[in-house]
């Protein structure tokens, strides 16, 4: 084999190789264009130092930056190639994927998005005490008096087993007090949240270690937003 021979084949196969690399590279999916997340971690209505010393700013610092944030990317990297990819009403989420085994994921992830939402909304500094108005009058018209819808508040609170929630809620014309477990949350039923009390460990676990009950009886004595509940009545 000459010289002129072994040169003509090797500029074939460097051709061949060329042009396979670029086949390869032409046929690679290209990467999906960057597109801004469905949501955002929504802003605290106060400082995080706002609630000290009843809820310190190590616990918030935790559980708003960590735990709420990792919800909120947790929800918009599992919503990507869903029928929820373009979905912005975190509301709508919730409902649509409540009690699918398919979505399970999305619909712990979406609750707990909205959940925390409503939970930094159910405080405020220098909140607590008994409400007044309108609010009062349905607490009295379900309960009986505050101070029976303080135990009853709390007896759900802290029967609650293992991670979940303790709401007051509208349904109709009554109000009603809920514990939800988990994720689970009242708006999956239609039903008004009020206010709402996280009774996850994450929630007091730093400043009441195991005393679940006194972080519930603080959030009623000094934290809770009761303008906030009578806010939303319908
Ligand atoms: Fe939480």
């Amino acid at each position: 084999m000459n010289k002129t021979i072994i040169a003509s084949m090797l500029v074939a196969l460097v051709s061949i190789t060329v042009c396979t690399i670029a086949a390869e590279q032409k046929a690679a999916p290209a990467p999906p264009p960057a597109k801004d997340a469905n949501f955002t971690l929504a802003p605290l209505p106060y400082s995080q130092d706002a609630l000290a010393p009843h809820y310190s700013v190590e616990t918030m610092s935790y559980h708003y930056g960590k735990h709420h944030s990792g919800y909120v990317d947790n929800l918009n990297k599992l919503v990507v190639g869903t029928k929820w990819a373009d979905e912005t009403s975190l509301e709508k989420i919730v409902k649509e994927s409540y009690g699918k085994d398919d979505a399970t994921a999305i619909f712990n992830n979406a609750a707990q998005v909205y959940n925390h939402d409503m939970f930094w909304k159910s405080m405020k500094p220098n909140g607590g005490g008994e409400p007044t108005g309108a609010l009062l009058e349905k607490i009295n018209a379900s309960f009986g008096s505050y101070e029976k819808f303080k135990t009853e508040f709390t007896t759900a609170a802290t029967s609650q087993f293992g991670s979940g929630w303790a709401w007051l809620v509208q349904d109709g014309d009554a109000l009603k007090i809920v514990k939800t477990s988990n994720a689970d949350t009242p708006i999956a039923r239609d039903l008004v949240p009020l206010i709402t009390c996280d009774v996850w460990e994450h929630a007091y676990y730093i400043d009441y270690r195991n005393a679940r009950k006194s972080f519930v009886e603080t959030f009623l004595d000094k934290l809770v937003n009761w303008d906030f509940a009578a806010s939303q009545l319908k």
